[in-house]
């Protein structure tokens, strides 16, 4: 049986860390499930890393649904997050519906839609109508051309504000989640402070209830300089399965991201 929204809440009640790798085929959800990965994510990043795009702005919801279901028919017990991917959830709350029914008919558990608080009343229309959402903020690649390039967000004391302020709305419109991209560390605290419900981290705070890499960042396969927070767990290893098994055991003892991954103000 699969984790549920449920289990992700009683893990971060109780302390336990959860480990979050995106995935995009089936080969990959095997592997990472085995390893003890608790979290799938089919992100976005896909139309980087598996289309060859320079930003997950070309990707559809239809490629987003493929690839879930390719990443389900891989695995038996992972939780699978889905990305509403640019242009899916912008429009209206109802539009944004009928696509994150697609995702979830695909068989996603939770969508997850970047941007800050002008998407809680979209939040609030999906979440009451059966819909778990996972609101993303920080640095939200879908709006790279709009912040100037992928660059670490919420440096002045005014934008960390905007963040944490959108991150408690965000939340009240009923987000069961919050992963944080890319944010100074002192402000990734002030953000597990801020809500009650898990957060994810990438670039942000081992505080944090979970951690998420790129799949194909940690095994050193992006075609991009990789960012700061990217350790890249295969260097360590021997092999792919090891590779996961380590950043699953580092993220579980609260090791990952050390202090090398994470952003100062
Ligand atoms: O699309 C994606 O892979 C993501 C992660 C970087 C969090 O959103």
């Amino acid at each position: 049986m699969r984790k549920s929204v449920i289990d992700l809440h009683a893990m971060h009640a109780r302390g336990e860390k959860i480990a979050m790798l995106t995935c995009y085929d089936s080969s990959f959800a095997r592997v990472l499930e085995n390893a003890g990965v608790d979290v799938l994510l089919v992100g976005d990043s896909l139309g980087m890393v598996v289309q060859g795009h320079d930003s997950p702005l070309p990707v559809s919801v239809e490629d987003v649904a493929y690839h879930t279901r390719c990443v389900v028919r891989g695995s038996q017990n992972v939780f699978i997050l889905a990305d509403m991917p640019f242009g899916s959830s912008q429009i209206t709350p109802q539009e944004t519906f009928r696509n994150a029914a697609e995702l979830m008919r695909a068989g996603a558990q939770m969508v997850k839609i970047e941007g800050g608080k002008a998407m809680a009343p979209t939040i609030e229309f999906l979440v009451s109508r059966g819909i778990p959402v996972c609101a993303h903020v920080g640095l939200t690649p879908q709006s790279v051309h709009q912040v100037g390039g992928f660059k670490v967000q919420g440096r002045d004391e005014a934008a960390a504000e905007r963040i944490i302020e959108a991150s408690r709305v965000l939340e009240a419109a009923g987000a069961s989640m919050l992963l944080m991209e890319a944010v100074p560390r002192a402000l990734a605290d002030r953000l597990c402070d801020a809500v009650s419900i898990p957060t994810i981290g990438i670039g942000a705070s081992p505080r944090c209830s979970g951690q998420v890499l790129v799949i194909y960042d940690m095994l050193g396969l992006g075609a991009y300089i990789p960012p700061r927070f990217v350790r890249p767990f295969i260097r360590e290893t021997g092999s792919i399965e090891e590779a996961v098994q380590l950043y699953v055991a580092e993220v579980k003892a609260g090791r990952f991201p050390g202090p090398e991954h994470c952003y100062s103000s």
